[in-house]
């Protein structure tokens, strides 16, 4: 089990990937982002996850530089948005994230979205850079299994990662069972539901228990899932709180309550129904 910040798990490629790290996604200010990367980084965590989506990419490569920290001693991640899916777009598209990064590799690269009759061809061109050793591991977004089992159909190498939507009212199971059998590694975004979940009831008798935040008890639920977790915040005390999960230990019977509160929910897209 994970007994701190910067502990790893192996992807089926050998590559360690941090299990705890900062998503960035809604960090438009530059400052602010600056100011909050660099303050996750010197509390510990080691994984950035962007997308060129998001448009922040320089600044994640910019607060990595004035971190000081190795770069070989980080994880950086990013994703090829939906309208540049395709072989030779995702290729470019690469290119262009590596720039603003102004990094010469990547640690992850997935695709966002499987946007129907593109992503086989986005996925034949994650393979050649990963080939190419550009980017040391290659994953997806999004995937239900149908996809996953649609794109392993002729996939050369299997993604290592897949990262969804996943909290308590979206547990995920089917897919987690799938993604374990398969050797694919779980990352869950909006790990907390961008803290919708504050008035739940059994996370709230929980951390009453424990004496932690309801953040905690679902993100120390993630971890004893096996489940990766890129909680965002801009805030140091919340970048804190969101590490601070190896003083306590969930039960067995915690953990089906906690499970016992799923709802199929999904606060995102529907990856079989999104559009754009
Ligand atoms: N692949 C995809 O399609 C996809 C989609 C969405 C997100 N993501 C990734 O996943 C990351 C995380 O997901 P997310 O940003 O949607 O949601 P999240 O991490 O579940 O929640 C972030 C929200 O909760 C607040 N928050 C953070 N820590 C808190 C705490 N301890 N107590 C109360 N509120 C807290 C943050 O506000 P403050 O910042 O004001 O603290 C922010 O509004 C993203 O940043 C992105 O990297 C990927």
């Amino acid at each position: 089990m994970i007994k701190k910040i910067n502990d790893t798990v192996q992807l089926h490629n050998g590559i360690h990937i941090p299990r705890l790290g900062l998503g960035v996604y809604k960090m438009t200010d530059d400052q602010e982002t600056l100011q909050a990367i660099k303050g996750a980084l010197s509390e510990g965590y080691r994984l950035i996850d962007t997308a060129a989506f998001y448009d922040n990419e320089a600044i994640v490569g910019e607060a990595v530089r004035q971190s000081g920290i190795n770069r070989k001693d980080l994880f950086i991640t990013s994703k090829v948005w939906n309208s540049d899916q395709g072989y030779d777009e995702t290729l470019r598209a690469f290119e262009q994230s590596l720039t603003k990064l102004k990094m010469d590799y990547m640690d992850l690269y997935l695709i966002h979205w499987p946007v129907a009759d593109k992503y086989k061809e986005s996925w034949r061109a994650i393979e050649r850079l990963y080939e190419e050793g550009i980017v040391k591991s290659i994953g997806v977004s999004n995937f239900k299994i149908h996809h996953l089992e649609d794109l392993m159909t002729q996939a050369n190498t299997k993604p290592m990662v897949n990262q969804v939507e996943l909290h308590p009212y979206l547990s995920q199971q089917e897919l987690r069972d799938y993604c374990n059998e398969q050797q694919i590694a779980v990352e869950a975004w909006s790990p907390i539901a961008r803290n919708r979940l504050a008035d739940e009831p059994v996370l709230n008798q929980l951390a009453n228990h424990y004496n932690k935040t309801v953040a905690q008890i679902i993100l120390r639920w993630h971890l004893q899932n096996d489940v990766i977790i890129i909680p965002k915040s801009v805030h140091l005390n919340r970048l804190k709180e969101n590490a601070d999960l190896f003083d306590f230990e969930l039960t067995a019977d915690d953990m089906a309550a906690v499970h016992a509160i799923n709802k199929n929910q999904r606060f995102g897209a529907d990856p079989d129904t999104f559009d754009f």
